[in-house]
């Protein structure tokens, strides 16, 4: 664990946030932050002490999306999450998530304060690593979160990653996004990645499930992306169309087989860099 004596005024939330106006939740916020702030790649991952309040909100979404995966999870997901088997009734410490999964895949876990800019994150996967943060949501809305907590990060993408297609295409994906240089490349490249591995959907045995983490870790959405608009797959239109994170997503696209997914994703993330990006915008 690690303490810090921490000014709750000082640790700043959007004015739309489920715990802007309750000192207690900034308070935890800035002193988890401290731990992703203050870490070293290589060194131990410091323990969080999570509040039962925390324990709690944990253990009621993971058991509800438990039970959500077996209807609408895609079968490679689960095979990820029965790998790195998080505890059901509290949050896990990175550093047991990190263990598991470098063990399963290679890939490690490293704590981040909040939000890293979008190169860093990417850039990340390149190394297998993947940043995670460790806050929780709010207790007052444990289905909702407008921002990745932890359990956006693990139960959506450290599940994943405790599969090894997965974790390869992650860092095919930090490849790619390190050869876009431009701006506009990055912004193409990161429009991909947001419809295929955080809200991505697949045909498979007849039925469509979800293998993108932020359809996984969302418990009313893993419910409604069948009424979204579902668009067969396209690169040119998921690099371009534009999307609103605060919202269930109204169109998603659809991978006809997961072996064609992998397929077609690892190909668009090796050939992937401005030349191939300027073609694919011409
Ligand atoms: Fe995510």
């Amino acid at each position: 664990m690690v303490r810090v004596d921490v000014d709750p005024a000082s640790f700043e939330l959007p004015a739309d946030h489920p715990g802007v106006s309750d000192p207690g939740y900034r308070a935890r916020r800035a002193a988890i932050a401290e731990v992703g702030r203050t870490y070293r790649r290589g060194a131990p991952i410091p323990d969080v002490v999570y509040t039962p309040e925390e324990d709690e909100v944990w253990r009621l979404v993971s058991s509800e999306l438990a039970r959500k995966h077996e209807a609408y999870a895609c079968h490679a997901y689960r095979v990820g999450a029965e790998a790195v088997t998080l505890p059901a009734d509290r949050v896990p410490q990175l550093r047991e998530v990190d263990a598991r999964v470098r063990e399963l895949t290679g890939f490690r876990i490293e704590p981040v304060p909040g939000l890293v800019p979008t190169r860093d994150f990417y850039g990340s996967l390149a190394e297998r690593v993947f940043r995670s943060t460790q806050y929780v949501r709010h207790h007052s809305v444990p289905f909702y979160t407008p921002e990745p907590d932890i359990i956006h990060e693990i139960i959506g993408h450290a599940n994943m990653l405790g599969n090894p297609m997965f974790a390869d295409l992650y860092e095919l994906a930090g490849q790619a996004s390190q050869r876009a240089e431009t701006d506009a490349a990055l912004d193409f490249f990161s429009n991909v990645f947001w419809f295929t591995l955080e809200f991505g959907v697949v045909w498979e045995d007849g039925e469509l499930r979800a293998y993108g983490a932020g359809l996984l870790s969302s418990y009313g959405e893993i419910e409604e992306f069948r009424r979204a608009e579902i668009r067969p797959w396209d690169l040119a239109q998921m690099g371009t169309l534009e999307y609103d994170i605060t919202r269930y997503q109204p169109v998603l696209y659809a991978a006809e087989s997961f072996d064609r997914m992998v397929d077609d994703l690892s190909a668009f993330f090796s050939g992937y860099d401005d030349e191939d990006h300027r073609r694919r915008t011409r």
